[in-house]
């Protein structure tokens, strides 16, 4: 059976949420199974749309290696590298370039967002940053893209310019689909549960961080803000309670109706936030550990993510001597 071909990347900024961790992070373990083949790509060059300090992006994109491997990446089964190791995204990237419209790209809301909050640093790399992503799917010929809503309409062009440049120039690229897991999607702010949970959120305790300690994510939870109804139910409107048993749900694997069911009628708030957070622990301090371990042995890291580079840019230079002698630059 051929196997369907995965690609996802992440960028290097910032330590990821719970949100990022349910909705994104633990779903990449699951998808390495035998039907699949799995690429997992630190987003390096992605990051630089917006300033960065250079020691710091640096050890920030091992980092995130460390904690993919320690999310339950196994980098013997699915390659694990780091973007800017791999040079054929920025022979990619241009020759995509050159097949985008500038129409395209401004339809993009993420660039929209982005540039109102960067006011300051409207650069081309912000703007054409799609184009770049395009080519990260591309170059391997992926058939499924796991990412997030925020990033669907980014696929999207992906898929146009994939079947834009197989129009004029044969078939070169597979056309890939975003893939955008159903279960727990969505892991709401806990200070304003009616907004996603972001770590660009200016209030930390709208948020837990994967490498929070387990004190502070019990006092995090503490402070969730619910409502004065005083029940656990999962009821229309009931934003805060509501994320957090969607929290437990996906955290324990639990249904809906047997987490409400788990707590005994007249159980308060304080109790509801007590075990949720305790699930929370359970799930991601073992990750936590093996993060700290990985990143102890730097050697063995780099070897990792220079062995991942290797595999992905096998396969990147394929697509790329395809490319260059259809356009005609070999
Ligand atoms: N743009 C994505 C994000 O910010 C990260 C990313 C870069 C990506 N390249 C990718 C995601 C390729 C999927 C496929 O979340």
């Amino acid at each position: 059976m051929e196997k369907k071909i995965i690609l996802s990347g992440i960028q290097p900024s910032g330590v990821p949420t719970l949100g990022n961790y349910i909705g994104a992070l633990r779903n990449w373990k699951l998808l390495q199974s035998d039907d699949k083949f799995c690429y997992y790509c630190v987003a390096n060059m992605h990051a630089l749309t917006v300033r960065q300090d250079a020691q710091e992006l640096r050890s920030r994109s091992m980092g995130m290696a460390a904690l993919l491997i320690a999310c339950g990446i196994d980098p013997k089964v699915s390659p694990l590298f780091i973007q800017s190791d791999v040079v054929q995204h920025a022979q990619l990237n241009w020759v995509l370039a050159c097949n985008t419209y500038m129409g395209e790209l401004n339809r993009m809301t993420q660039f929209k967002d982005k540039s109102a909050k960067h006011a300051d640093n409207i650069n081309a790399g912000l703007f054409t940053y799609p184009v770049l992503m395009a080519g990260d799917i591309l170059l391997y010929q992926a058939d499924l893209v796991p990412v997030g809503h925020d990033q669907k309409q980014h696929v999207e062009l992906a898929r146009n310019i994939a079947i834009r440049f197989n129009n004029a120039y044969g078939e070169i690229f597979k056309v890939p689909e975003p893939y955008i897991p159903k279960l727990g999607g969505r892991v709401m702010s806990l200070t304003d549960p009616e907004k996603k949970m972001s770590k660009s959120d200016a209030n930390p305790n709208s948020y837990i961080s994967i490498l929070d300690d387990p004190a502070v994510i019990t006092k995090k939870f503490k402070r969730a803000v619910t409502d004065s109804e005083g029940r656990i139910a999962y009821e229309e409107g009931r934003h805060g309670v509501n994320n957090l048993l969607s929290i437990y749900c996906a955290v324990t694997g639990m249904t809906m109706e047997d987490a409400v069911a788990s707590f005994p009628e007249g159980s308060g708030y304080g109790l509801l936030k007590k075990t949720v957070a305790d699930a929370v622990i359970a799930e991601i301090e073992p990750v936590q550990n093996e993060y700290k371990r990985i990143l102890a042995d730097r050697g063995e890291l780099e070897a990792i993510v220079k062995r991942g580079a290797e595999q992905a840019s096998e396969v990147a230079e394929k697509t790329i001597d395809l490319v260059y002698k259809k356009v005609g630059l070999r």
